[in-house]
């Protein structure tokens, strides 16, 4: 029977906004040659995020209570609207953000999900936010044709930067992670320093296009100390004392950048994708892994993913590289309902009286 599942995804663990239906099945069409007989279609059929970061660029970072107020109309829009395109009788499943994140913005797509649950009587599902980004990797038709594991994956954003280990779908291992900023944070900080509104990643790569990433010697933190550990405050740091002892502090202007700017942007960039690079590609090494995914927001970096494709080609012949889509790098429910999927062929089913948020959860 061609049955078409549908897993209704609801993210709200910072300060994006999101609701999305997936299909998978013989009815989802998909978009390449490259889909195998046994692997069943994927359509994201619904993907709608509303950005907070309007809001939160006049506090210099997300605050959580604002985030928490904001979630609350949005959800219920976001719900509504997706609705009207996929009846809810048509649903299979809902899948929701349990953590980690922020626990006043989990608890508003909790309770959403908690009341449609109620109503429904559809399954409910506690997505880990992690698995999530990880799940957006499998998105890809490519990709999922290539997945095999064991995997390693490199998870990079504003919250966390973490190597995981996937032996087998749905089981993790964390084998390196940051000791104190993440990559995401390393950029924010940095830009914030420099006069760019939050989020700075995506300000300095564009600065960095332009910038000669030589120009400064940055450190390249636990580079070749054995771990699969980061850290990334010295060199949040080290920028500080850069741009502290520069001659003139040039105005951050967007749309005719200083030289100078660019090139602090371009050595900062370069070190973080640096320490990045080798960290994945010597763990991927060790774990003998079939295939390194890339998610999370930092991995809309271009260089990053060019580095990190260019590095597995050349120094791990036969692994695959999976980065996933640009449009589902940073925070999005595309991504939670996939992991939804997964848990769903799992029968990982959370009773809708006893769901709570779990703000510090970890991947295992
Ligand atoms: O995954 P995400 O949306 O949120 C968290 O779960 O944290 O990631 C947001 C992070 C921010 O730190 C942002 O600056 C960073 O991703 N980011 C980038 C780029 N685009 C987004 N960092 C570097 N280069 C980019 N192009
Ligand atoms: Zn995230």
């Amino acid at each position: 029977m061609d049955h078409v599942t549908r897993i209704l995804g609801i993210e709200t663990s910072c300060d994006e906004t999101a609701v999305a239906v997936l299909e998978v099945g013989e009815h989802a069409t998909c978009n390449t040659q490259h889909v195998t007989s046994e692997m069943k279609p994927l359509k994201v059929s619904v993907n709608l995020v509303s950005s907070q970061i309007p809001i939160h660029q006049k506090y210099g970072g997300v605050v959580p209570e604002v985030a928490a107020r904001s979630h609350v109309p949005e959800a219920v829009s976001l719900i509504t609207q997706a609705l009207q395109q996929v009846p809810l009788e048509t649903i299979d499943a809902l899948a929701v953000t349990r953590g980690p994140g922020l626990a006043t913005a989990l608890g508003v797509g909790i309770e959403s999900a908690r009341a449609l649950a109620a109503f429904s009587g559809k399954p409910l599902i506690g997505v880990n936010h992690l698995e999530g980004h990880i799940a957006s990797a499998w998105l890809n038709d490519e990709n999922r044709a290539k997945w095999e594991f064991p995997l390693l994956v490199l998870t990079v954003s504003g919250g966390h930067t973490e190597l995981v280990l996937v032996r087998d779908w749905c089981r993790y291992k964390i084998v390196g992670g940051t000791r104190d900023d993440a990559a995401g944070e390393a950029f924010d900080k940095s830009a914030k320093l420099m006069g760019m509104l939050y989020p700075g990643g995506p300000k300095i790569a564009k600065l960095a296009e332009r910038g000669n990433s030589t120009a400064f010697a940055l450190p390249r933190p636990m580079l070749k100390d054995g771990t699969f550990d980061f850290s990334f405050s010295g060199l949040k740091t080290a920028v500080r004392q850069l741009w502290e002892g520069l001659p003139e502090r040039p105005v951050f202007d967007e749309a005719n950048p200083h030289p100078l700017l660019c090139d602090v942007a371009a050595s900062l960039q370069a070190a973080i994708v640096e320490v990045l690079v080798e960290k994945t590609l010597a763990a991927a090494k060790k774990y003998k892994v079939k295939g390194v995914c890339l998610v999370g927001g930092v991995s809309a970096n271009a260089s990053l993913r060019l580095r990190l494709g260019e590095g597995i080609a050349q120094r791990l012949p036969g692994v695959a590289y999976l980065p996933s889509d640009r449009k589902y790098v940073t925070d999005n429910a595309a991504m939670i309902a996939t992991a939804g999927y997964w848990r769903f062929l799992k029968e990982d089913f959370v009773d809708w009286k006893r769901i709570e948020v779990r703000p510090e959860w970890g991947l295992k």
